[in-house]
Order: structure tokens, then sequence, then C-alpha cells
């Protein structure tokens, strides 16, 4: 018995989900654990450079998502949110394919979306050796920094500039490996096809970052290219572009520790942290990002509730403020419930009896934590005045929109030519109407009191500017109220015909008009601050803090050499694995790893507009109108599995162990969103669109059936 249990827990140390793994590397580290977790294809099926692979058929959607071919015909599938700018858009009041959702009956009815591109991967070489060719342990850090940098740009020129192509070299593991990374881009790109927001934002911020969750969140879009399939500008004559490959879609649905993987572009992780670190984030950063974000969804949320015109202007700030903030509010009670600090701080003891067992290690590892320890005492100050510039000052409306025109200071300095001035006047003429199309003055004031206060009330008075604080203190007796009402008062950048009046006569002498400008004032003044003496300071140590963060992470690969290491996301392509699974959130409570119809029926609210169902969803419901996309009457909506995934996963194809298509991933769940910082396999769930509902609304819902006929479906 004893051997068995042994066996079993070596085993299930095996299955740990967590990680972000580099395709490339598969064959070496994870293809063997993957088959026995029942895969059944091979690493050279998911990646391979000189054979059509799973790789083929995913792209880097836009500036944050991912998506995924899934015809011969160039359409791929991604998130509804991933494809919400490009909709909103496109949209009017009169086509408000937002609220009514689009649907491409034909292919002459697509619709181009000038800026968005997608990106293939081509492929991917590990580089290190010739980017560290001229680093070795003699050099400043400032030498190493100067010789990575040119190494970097030789390899980039190496390789072509051709215009369809974006190359670059990026670091992985804090700067131990170099990687560069060849793209193949596309900027002919058409929505085909959008349920309405009812559907596919169902639940919206609510229930954002939340399971059970019933989110229909997908949109598709069409990749054209000229006529020898290579990438093109938008051109009426360019045709659907031929994939080397697209995913085949399995009806087959899923039963909980089916094998999973997500094959896509996560963005950003932290996982090699010090305590010390993950102790500023969530003691210090989070807490006042999450209070200042607080402070102004409560200012717009009333504003909103109040007044029907605010609350179409700032549906989608809304939105994102509230993403992160209710990411920073998951993360930080996981990271207290994973006691994520002192697991750290157990990881830094074994870390610093190795390093000093031995002279050599003490002389390369020995100073590292104690550094570190004071680096992040160090920066903390700095660290914080950054976060509150972002969070409270430049979140303020007018004082974000007055720093744009900081670029005509510098185009009056720099000489440029009329040509380009005009041509800079013209860009901001066009930036005005959309900021004043969605700004409303009485919100932004409110902010502007409650941010301003925030900041004097918790930032260091040293990093207050002078100016700002004398005209506060003398004119307005530090009542940021009676400054608020003068700013909202005078300010071009408040009032939409003073400030095209501006623009129209726009001249250099106009410049006297704009340092005189109560907003750009107190724009400048911050910037001119933070410039001197936040700035400098902070990025000094920051660099600092990298530096050491690199040699903390060659000591953790050499302690633990056992074990394989994945380095943190930074917006590469790599594939998680792991199992549709179930979890247990709290004391009592058990989440099923599944939703279905029933779940939004059971939501239905027509007084809750996250929560109001289509009446056509409701019928098709009732009659149980679920075509080949149901089993045994039950319309399955999402699902959850233990894939390790971060932001940029959005929209990465779920797949299962035969490699066909089964899910669209969206969001993870709140209990688990502190995966970024630390991994938890009990509570660390992504949330996945089941590609079954996204059929049947395509089919059954929108009557887009002239879609189903591309696909390759299999049972
Ligand atoms: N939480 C998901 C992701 O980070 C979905 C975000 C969609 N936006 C929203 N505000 N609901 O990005
Ligand atoms: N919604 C996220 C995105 O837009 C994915 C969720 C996550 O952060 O895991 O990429």
């Amino acid at each position: 018995l004893l051997t068995i249990l042994f066996t079993v827990s070596i085993i299930s140390a095996l299955l740990a989900d967590e990680g972000m793994w580099i395709p490339l590397f598969l064959d070496k580290y994870n293809i063997a654990d993957m088959q026995e977790n029942g895969f059944k294809l091979t690493a050279e099926d998911i990646y391979s450079i000189n054979n059509t692979s799973i790789k083929d058929a995913i792209v880097i959607f836009g500036r944050g998502c991912t998506a995924e071919l899934i015809s011969d015909e160039g359409l791929i599938i991604t998130n509804h949110h991933c494809g919400y700018g490009a909709i909103q858009s496109l949209s009017s009041l009169d086509n408000d394919y937002l609220t009514d959702g689009f649907w491409a009956m034909t292919k002459d009815e697509e619709l181009p979306n000038p800026g968005l591109e997608v990106s293939f991967l081509v492929k991917m070489e590990d580089v290190t050796k010739l980017v560290l060719a001229d680093v070795n342990e003699d050099i400043t850090e400032e030498e190493r920094q100067l010789a990575i940098d040119d190494a970097v740009k030789k390899i980039e020129e190496q390789e072509g500039d051709a215009n369809d192509y974006d190359i670059v070299v990026k670091p992985f593991f804090n700067g131990n490996q170099y990687f560069l990374i060849v793209y193949e881009v596309f900027k002919d790109i058409r929505l085909v096809g959008a349920p309405p927001s009812s559907i596919g934002k169902f639940g919206g911020d609510t229930d954002n970052w939340m399971w059970p969750r019933h989110t229909g969140d997908f949109s598709l879009f069409r990749i054209y290219a000229d006529k020898e399939n290579q990438p093109s500008e938008y051109n009426e004559e360019n045709i659907p572009y031929k994939p080397k490959y697209h995913l085949p879609i399995s009806l087959k649905g899923v039963k909980k520790n089916d094998f999973t993987m997500v094959y896509g572009y996560p963005g950003r992780t932290s996982e090699y942290l010090t305590s010390y670190a993950v102790k500023l984030i969530s003691e210090v950063e989070n807490p006042h990002q999450i209070k200042l974000r607080d402070i102004r969804l409560e200012i717009m949320g009333n504003n909103m509730n109040s007044d029907s015109l605010v609350r179409l202007q700032y549906a989608a700030k809304h939105a994102r403020i509230a993403n992160y903030w209710k990411k920073w509010i998951g993360e930080n009670r996981g990271l207290k419930k994973l006691n994520a600090i002192e697991k750290k701080q157990e990881t830094e003891k074994d870390f610093t009896e190795w390093a000093n067992s031995s002279e050599e290690l003490k002389n390369k590892y020995g100073k590292i934590l104690p550094e570190l320890n004071k680096l992040y005492t160090d920066i903390e100050p700095y660290r914080l005045a950054v976060d509150y510039l972002y969070e409270a000052v430049y979140a303020i409306e007018i004082i974000d929109y007055a720093s744009r025109f900081n670029a005509l200071e510098k185009y009056y300095q720099e000489n440029i030519a009329d040509e380009d001035l005009n041509k800079k006047i013209n860009g901001l003429k066009n930036s005005a109407k959309s900021f004043f199309k969605d700004f409303n003055l009485p919100t932004d004031k409110k902010c502007f009191v409650a941010l301003l206060t925030m900041y004097n009330e918790n930032i260091g008075q040293e990093f207050i500017p002078m100016e700002y604080k004398t005209l506060l203190n003398k004119k307005f007796k530090d009542d940021l109220n009676v400054l608020a009402d003068f700013v909202y008062k005078k300010s071009i950048f408040a009032n939409e015909e003073n400030l095209n009046a501006f623009l129209h006569s726009y001249s250099h002498s106009s410049l006297k008009k704009l340092y005189k400008d109560p907003a750009y004032k107190i724009f400048k003044n911050f910037a001119d601050m933070s410039n001197e003496l936040i700035y400098p300071v902070y990025i000094e140590l920051r660099d600092k803090i990298a530096t050491l963060n690199r040699v903390y992470m060659q000591g953790l690969q050499e302690i633990y050499h056992e074990r394989v290491f994945y380095p943190d996301a930074n917006f590469t392509l790599r594939l998680a694995y792991g199992k549709v699974d179930d979890y247990y959130p709290r004391d009592a409570v058990h989440y099923d790893f599944y939703t279905t119809l029933s779940g939004i029926i059971e939501k239905d609210n027509p007084d809750i507009y996250d929560y109001k169902v289509h009446d056509k969803l409701k019928t098709l419901y009732k009659n149980k109108d679920f075509g080949v996309y149901s089993k045994d009457s039950v319309m399955n909506i999402c699902f959850t599995a233990s894939n390790h995934t971060t932001g940029g996963n959005s929209g990465s194809p779920v797949l299962n162990a035969e490699g066909h298509l089964i899910g669209v991933n969206f969001d993870r769940n709140w209990e688990g969103t502190m995966s970024d910082i630390m991994y938890d396999p009990d509570q660390c769930r992504n949330i996945v669109l089941d590609i079954r509902y996204a059929l049947f609304i395509i089919d059954k819902f929108a009557g887009a059936s002239h879609l189903i006929d591309e696909m390759t479906i299999v049972d």
C-alpha cells in the first residue's frame, strides 16, 4: 500500500498543471508528461518549422489577444471582448453591432477594419549564444546592455526587413536566454460575425473574472490576402487567405479530467519574484491601486446610473478600469490564502543556505537577496509615486488629454516643417472629436478632486510639484474643489468649442496660451517634477533590481536543477496543458466544471442590463432547438480547466488530446487570479467558452450555417 501511495504522489507531482511552455522545447521537456496525461499526438504536431503543425493555425490578434484559424478560407475565431474595439468602431446608432450583433451572410458583406492586424509565427530560434557572445563576468552592467543591444540589432538586421514581417529578439528567464522570433503580418482583416452583447458580454462586469460563467465570448473575422496568398493592405480585390492549417472542431464535449491544452500568447507573469517584491505588490501597490479605482468606478458608476448618455460614454472606460480593479482584488486574496510571501521566504532560505555552501557560490550569489531586499525598500516610494501618476494624476481625463498636446512644444523647439505640424494639428482635431464624444465634465471634475486629494494624502510631500502646491495654497486656500471650479471653467481642454478655436487658429504663438492653460499647467507641473525627481531614481533602481533578478533566476535554476522551469510569459507563443477540472473555492462550496443554457435562463433579469436574455435565445431554449450541438438536450456554455493562462490568452484555442478545438479561452476564476505570481493547482482555473455553444449561436441563433459549412467538424 505504501509503495502504491508513493507512486501516486510522484505521478500527481508530475500532474502539476502549472507552466506556459515554449513550443520549441516540448519534445525535450514536456511531451512524455503530456502523453502520460492523455495527449495523443507528438510534439512535432504542435510545433514544427519544416512541416505543417498546429502552430500554423494560431495568430496574434490585434494588440493583445490570440485567435485561431477554423476554416481553409481564412476564417478565425477570437473572443467578443477581443473584437470589441473593432465592432464598436464599425457601429453607429443606426447599425449598432455591439447591441444587435453582426452577421455577414456573404463574403461581400464582411467589413474591413483598418489598423487591425494578425500575425503568424514563422519561426523561433534560441539566439542566446549570439546575443551574449561579447558578455563576460568582467564587464559592467551598462557594458553588458550595450553589447546585448548591439548583438540584437545585428541579428534583427540579418533577418532582413521585408515589409510583411515582424522580427524581434526577446529576453526569456529574466534575460538569461534570448530568442529570435519572426512573424508574418496580415493587414486585411474583416469582421464576419459577432453575437449581440447580451450573448457575447452576458453577465458583463458583474460576472467578469467569475465562475460560474455564461458568456458567449466569441467573434469571427476573416484574413484576406492578395492573389498570391501574401499579406496585403486592405484591397477590394483581396481574397480569403488559404492557411497552411486550420483546426478541426470537435462536437464531443468535455468530461472531468480530459486532457486540455491552451495554445496562445500569454502576456506577462512574474512567477520568480522574491518575497520583497510580492510584499510590495500585495501590501502596497495593489491596495492603493484598488482604492484609486474604487473611487473612479464609484464616481463614474453614479453618474452613469443617473444619465443614460453618460452610461454610453463611459461604458468602455468603466469596463477597462473595472477589469484590473477586480483582478487585483482577487490576486491579493489569492496570494494571502496561499501564504505566498511565506512560501517565497522558504525558497529564499534554501537559496541563502545554498549560496553560502561554497566560496565560489558565495561570491556569485551571496549578496543577491540582501541587496534585493534593500532595493525593494528603496524603490517603494518611487514605485508608489509612479502608480499614483498613472492611477491618479493621468487618470484625470483632462490632465491626460492636455498631456497629448505636449508634442506641440517639441514641434516648436525642433522647428519641424509646417507640413508635419499641420498633420499633427489635424490629428489633434480628429482626436478632439472622439475625446469630447465620450467626455462628461461633471464626472471628470469629481475624479479630479478625489484623485488629487488621494495623491496629496498618500504621496511624499517632495513629490508634490512646487508650483501646483503653491497655486493650490495661495490662490485656492488648499481647497481642491475651488481649484477644480477654476480649472474646469478656464481650461480649453474642458470645452470643445474653445479647444477647436485654439486648434483652428493654431500657430506657434498659440503655445503661450497653452502654457497659461490651467489643466496643461498642472500636467506640466507633474511631468516636470516626475522627470526630475521620480523617474531618474526609479529607473535606476528598477534596472538594478532587474540585474539581480536575472542572477537570482540563474541561481534558482542551478539549485533546483532537476526541475524544469518555464519562462515568465512575455507575449510569445506558449503551450499550457492540464485537464478539465472543477474546484472547491471555499469551505463547503463546490463548483462544477461546466455551465448550461439553463443557467442563462436562471440569471435572466430584464431589469438588469448585464442579465437581459435575448428573446430568440429564450425561444430556442424553450423548444430545445439545439441542433447537433447538444447531447441529451443539454446546451453546454462554458467549462473550467487547470491550464495556466493569463491576459493575452484571451481567444486562445483550447484543444483536446487529439488536437481538436473544444473551446475558446476567455477568462480565469477570481480565486485563481494570483497565478500571475503564484500558481495553485487547487484553485487556479481558466474559463473556456464551449465551442459547441459558439456553433449553436452561429447556426441556430444567427442562421449563418454557411459559416459552419466552411469548418471541419469532427465528432
Ligand atoms: N477578465 C477578462 C480578461 O481579462 C475579460 C475582460 C473583458 N472586459 C470586461 N471588462 N469585462 O481580460
Ligand atoms: N480576459 C483575459 C484576456 O483578455 C484572459 C484572462 C486572463 O487574464 O487569464 O486576455
